[in-house]
This record gives C-alpha cells, structure tokens and sequence, in this order.
C-alpha cells in the first residue's frame, strides 16, 4: 500500500510516499481503508518533532529518542472496514468510519483498536469529509464540555477561533449553549460568524483580553495571552484554559486552582468512540459541519503539511487518500 512516512525528525523533506505492506487487523483490531485522512497540528508536531514546553521530553519519549518510533504519519480518517479481527463485534466489513489514529492514517490502510477512537462516520457528510473532525473536534468537545464544563449562558472567548480546533470550539461551545466571542485576523471573522459566534474580535486591531467583557471561560488554542492577561478579563469564578501551556503553567494551575477564584486548568485531550458518536450525531443534525480549507492528494503532502505549520489554516487540511468506492472497484 502507499504510505506518508519518515525516518528522522525533520521538515516537510524528511516526508516519503512509499509502498509499505498493508498492516493485518489482529485480535480486537479493524482493518481501515481509509479513504481520507487530515493534517493536524499534532502530525505536524511528531514529523518536526516540535513538542511544545513541557511536552518535549514526553513526547521525545512516546515518539522516539532519535528517530520516529512508528514510521506512518497521520492521526485522524475516514474509511471503510475491510477486515475485523478476532473478538471484533462492534464493526463489519463495509462499515463507513471514521476516527483518531494517533499515527498511521496518511496510508491506504491502517489498524485501530476497535474499542479504541472510532465511530460510524455520519450519514449526511461525503465520508471523505469526515475525516477533518476528529482532532480538533475532539479536542474542542472535550476542552469545553468535560475541563471548563461549559453550560447555556456560559461567556466563553476563544482565541484562535477559526484554526484546526477553533472552528470546532466555536461550533461546539454554541451546541453546549454558550454566548462566544470569538478572536481571529479579519479575514476569519466572517467564517467565526456563520460558525456561530455572537461577537468577533480582530487581534491585530484589539487586544482580545483588554475590553470591557468579562468571561467565564477562556480557550485559547494560540498560546496568544498568559494567565496574568487572562485573569483581567476573567469574570469572578472564571476559567482560563490554554490548549499550549509550559511545566510551570501546569504549577500555577494547580494553585490557581485551590486557592483562587480565577482559575488556570492545563490539560490534554483525551480520544475515543463514544464522543466521536456524539461528533457524528451534530453532524447529521445540522449543527456541526467540518469546515475545510484545502484538499491534497497525497503526491502534494509537504505542501499540506506547510499550510498547517503556517499556523492561519481555516478549519482542517484534508489529505485525500482514495474514493470511498477504490474498494469496490478492485473487487
Ligand atoms: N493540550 C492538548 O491536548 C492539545 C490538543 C489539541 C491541540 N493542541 C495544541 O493547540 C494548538 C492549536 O492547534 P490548532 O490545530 O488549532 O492550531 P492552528 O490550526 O495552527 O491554529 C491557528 C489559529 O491561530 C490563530 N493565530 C495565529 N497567530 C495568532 C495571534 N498572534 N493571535 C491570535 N490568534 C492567532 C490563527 O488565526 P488567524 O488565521 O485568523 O490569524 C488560527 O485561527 C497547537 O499548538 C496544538 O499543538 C493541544
């Protein structure tokens, strides 16, 4: 099968299309065609090994000391089941899916544990489509819902609202019934508005921290204000939760949290089935929808890859990887 992989930690050179075996679903695992996969910040991060802060050495460690540990890149897809293996019940052949790979979805096939971040793919997207959800709208879901528990009436300000997690944080904070004000350049604000947000801000002409509203809760997805910014703009009892933070955010935080009243809560997104079924079931209500910069066959990988590190995507990149029918074709 082909495959996005590398060698060494690196830039967009280190990137190589490949034909590699095509990997076998064992006990408990499914066999993914994938069909589309996308390319996130997180990818991003394991090719360059670009660890931010405090993660360096943990991710040096989980990725490889050296060299890359797992050899195929890419996190989120969208495919088609092609095998189960034993003890498999959850999912059939032919099931349409998507999810969270963590490595190995820039191919044409991948494995996943079945209990592990897939779901059925939503009935009313092209399956291709649903491959740019899972990392930013995963991440957004479980920021906003589970660590800031975000509730109708809640004044949430996101920062970086139109970006890889952004757009899904905008989208989903107004599902969990929040009032959002939301910040990006002013060429994005027209995309924050039809997301749903009830008030923009444009950084480069104000500060997002410095007016006069009061927020209950801060997502900043850029690392653009500190927690000293943040707690001026924070209403009485206010949450700010950076999705970048260094190891002595993680101390303040810790201590903002016993002993005062604008808090700080540094974390890390958690991925799995359950919530990627909550992530369909919007979908195909009508009140989410991926939002898609760019698409790219996989021979145009480095330029996905640079549009991502550019860090002004609108929403996801897609990377392409065959028709959702490649399969019935061959047959
Ligand atoms: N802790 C975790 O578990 C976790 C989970 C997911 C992601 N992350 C991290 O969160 C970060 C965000 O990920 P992402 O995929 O959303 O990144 P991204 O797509 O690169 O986000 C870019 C966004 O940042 C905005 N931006 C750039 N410079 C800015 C500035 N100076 N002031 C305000 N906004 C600015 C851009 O707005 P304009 O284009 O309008 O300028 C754009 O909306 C990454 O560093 C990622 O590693 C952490």
């Amino acid at each position: 099968m082909r495959a996005i992989t590398y060698e060494s930690f690196g830039s967009v050179d280190v990137l190589n299309a490949r034909d590699i075996p095509i990997p076998v679903a064992g006990p408990g695992e499914v066999l993914v065609r994938v069909v589309a996969s996308s390319v996130t910040t997180a990818d991003w991060r394991l090719r360059a090994a670009a660890f931010p802060g405090s993660m360096w050495l943990a991710g040096r460690l989980m990725f490889g000391i050296f060299r890359p540990r797992k050899p195929v890149l890419g996190g989120d897809f969208s495919g088609v089941v092609e095998a189960v293996g034993n003890g498999v019940t959850a999912f059939a052949v032919g099931d349409r899916v998507f999810g969270f790979s963590g490595t190995g979805a820039h191919a044409e096939y991948l494995t996943i544990k079945a209990d592990g971040a897939i779901a059925p793919a939503p009935d009313t997207i092209e399956l291709a489509s649903a491959a740019a959800l899972p990392f930013g709208a995963l991440s957004a879901l479980v920021f906003l819902r589970d660590y800031a528990r975000v509730k109708p009436g809640t004044r949430v300000l996101i920062i970086g609202a139109t970006g890889g997690v952004g757009a899904y944080a905008v989208q989903i904070a107004r599902i969990l019934g929040a009032e959002v004000t939301a910040v990006g350049s002013a060429s994005n604000l027209e995309l924050a508005t039809s997301l749903g947000a009830n008030r923009v801000i444009d950084y480069r002409v104000s500060d997002p921290v410095g007016d006069a509203a009061r927020y209950d809760v801060i997502f900043d997805t850029v690392g653009a204000v500190g927690f000293r910014q943040a707690r001026a703009a924070l209403a009485s009892g206010g949450l700010f939760v950076p999705l970048n933070f260094r190891l002595g955010d993680v101390v303040v935080g810790l201590v903002s949290r016993v002993l005062g009243n604008k808090r700080m809560l540094t974390s890390v997104s958690g991925d799995n089935g359950p919530d990627l079924r909550v992530l369909a079931e919007w979908v195909d209500a009508g009140k989410l929808r991926p939002v898609i910069d760019r698409r790219y066959p996989m021979d145009k990988i480095a330029d996905a890859y640079l549009l991502v590190e550019g860090r002004h995507r609108k929403g996801s990149v897609l990377l392409e990887i065959a028709p959702e029918d490649a399969g019935d074709r061959k047959s």
